[in-house]
């Protein structure tokens, strides 16, 4: 399959062209305000049939529909809850997947089999106007391969995805480059299933007491069944080995340097993933700036890349120095913790 990659043009041709590919069965990656996502027609079961098969996704791990008008909520949920109407009055849109009851006429190929559906209208101009264009609700995990870490720009999607769908749209760098906060609000307390740019504190200061489910700190096994299916995978998975060593800066930068040291010793290629603070303390090795501790966006917003190209420059081991675990840091440490396979050194404690 040929894999046209377009700039949205003025005229919106390039827009027009998606929506059809949309509304015609076909596959479609664009940006949103989170991560690239991979759309199809969220009302055909051979659309997400389609998905899955791009991404090598199991079947069992539904996916989200994105909207890019508030009240389409009412077609595909069956129930939209006080608490939900709240959230989406101060987040929508934005980077928040609501799940709902799900309404008879969303199919189960799309949910992966639950009786529930994950609903967000993302706030990003190229990704409302390709929905509108489609004019039928996009189900869209991120636009990689499973396993990889989400694409943030578009060169990312075209690593994974060249060849196996129709359009790629390219809009640029996507903004805060960790996926959406997911929030379940069909319990009684609304319960966090993986967190995002919209932080614990953001989600209370509207609806009160919000839980966070087991498995965004916990490891979970493949026989465990969290609350998002998706969170048992082992994904955001860069090819070596990725250790995380946390605790008060100077001890993390010392143990990492011995560290580092010991691989070199063995004749390995190391990576480091410091911070603009700290990138100067390692003099070998290929070290990464992920971002800046005094603005924790920064270190959202570029981890992904720096992942995938540790990828390419090929190294043995990585090793990351850890992040807070407050409000955007949990998002950060997640993503983190996930992609060390949980694999964590605590130092000077
Ligand atoms: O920011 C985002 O949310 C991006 C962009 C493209 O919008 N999308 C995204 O989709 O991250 P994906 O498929 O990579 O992750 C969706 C997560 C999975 O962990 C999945 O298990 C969970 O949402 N999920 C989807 N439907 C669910 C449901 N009905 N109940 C619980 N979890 C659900
Ligand atoms: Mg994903």
């Amino acid at each position: 399959m040929d894999t046209r990659i377009e700039k949205p043009d003025r005229q919106g041709r390039v827009i027009a062209k998606a929506g059809e590919i949309i509304r015609n069965g076909g596959l479609v990656a664009f940006p949103t305000e989170t991560v690239y996502g991979l759309g199809g027609d969220g009302m055909n079961p051979a659309a997400s049939a389609k998905i899955y098969e791009a991404k090598g996704r199991p079947s069992d791990n539904p996916l989200i529909l994105h909207i890019a008008d508030r009240n389409a909520v009412y077609d595909l949920a069956a129930e939209v809850p006080l608490a939900a109407q709240k959230l989406m009055d101060a987040f929508w849109p934005g980077p928040l997947t609501l799940i709902f009851p799900k309404a008879s006429s969303v199919p189960l190929t799309t949910t992966g089999g639950l009786n529930t559906v994950a609903i967000r209208y993302p706030d990003h101009p190229i990704a409302l106007a390709m929905i509108q264009a489609a004019g039928v609700p996009v189900a869209a995990p991120s636009a990689n391969t499973s396993g990889r870490p989400s694409p943030t720009r578009a060169g990312h999607v075209a690593e994974d995805m060249i060849g196996r769908i129709d359009m790629i749209l390219d809009g640029g760098e996507v903004g805060i480059g960790v996926e959406s906060t997911i929030v379940d609000v069909t319990q009684p307390v609304p319960m966090i299933l993986r967190p995002g740019y919209i932080t614990r504190e953001m989600l209370e200061q509207v609806i009160g007491p919000v839980e966070t489910d087991e498995a965004v700190t916990h490891w979970v096994g493949s026989g465990d069944h969290p609350k998002a299916p998706g969170m048992k995978y082992r994904h955001y998975a860069p090819r070596a080995p990725l250790t995380i060593v946390e605790g008060p800066q100077s001890e993390v930068v010392e143990t990492i340097q011995t560290l580092a040291e010991r691989a070199f010793s063995q004749g390995k290629r190391c990576g480091i993933i410091a911070t603009e603070e700290t990138k100067g303390d390692y003099p070998r090795g290929i070290v990464f700036a992920v971002g800046s501790r005094r603005q924790e966006e920064s270190v959202a917003h570029n981890l992904y890349a720096v992942l995938r190209r540790l990828d390419e420059a090929n190294v043995d081991v990585i090793y990351s120095e850890g992040f807070s675990h407050d409000h955007l840091g949990m998002a950060i440490m997640n993503r983190l913790v996930k992609a060390a396979g949980h694999h964590v050194i605590a130092v000077g404690k």
